[in-house]
């Protein structure tokens, strides 16, 4: 599955929605949204879309981000879907490439 990283937090751009082929397979919160690992078929589209560069492959995940994985797993059972793009949160050009965004999320 591919898994959405701390660069997303107070940014969720969400172009990468639009390309998904997968109904609900994005999954938003509040700050950040989530790829649904049981749903994803792997095709990487989203990948290029993300002007925050915050989506990986699973094994393609950044060492210090390997908490995102089971974010993303846990996470996905818990949000409702998103299908379509949206604006970007406001300040979203501030807050992205600030690390460690974590601290940040609202589940
Ligand atoms: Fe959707 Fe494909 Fe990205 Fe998985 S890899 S989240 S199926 S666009
Ligand atoms: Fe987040 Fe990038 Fe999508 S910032 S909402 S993963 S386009």
């Amino acid at each position: 599955a591919f898994v959405v990283t701390d660069n997303c937090v107070r940014c969720k751009y969400t172009d990468c929605v639009d390309v998904c082929p997968v109904d609900d397979c994005f999954r938003e919160g509040e700050n950040f949204l989530v790829i649904d690992p049981e749903t994803c078929i792997d095709c990487s589209l989203c990948v290029p879309e993300c002007p925050a560069e915050a989506i990986f492959a699973v094994d393609d995940v950044p060492e210090d981000q390997r908490e995102y994985i089971a974010l993303n797993a846990e996470l996905a059972k818990q949000w409702p879907g998103i299908n379509s793009a949206k604006d970007p949160l406001d300040g979203a050009d501030d807050w992205v490439d600030v690390p460690d965004k974590l601290q940040y999320l609202v589940r």
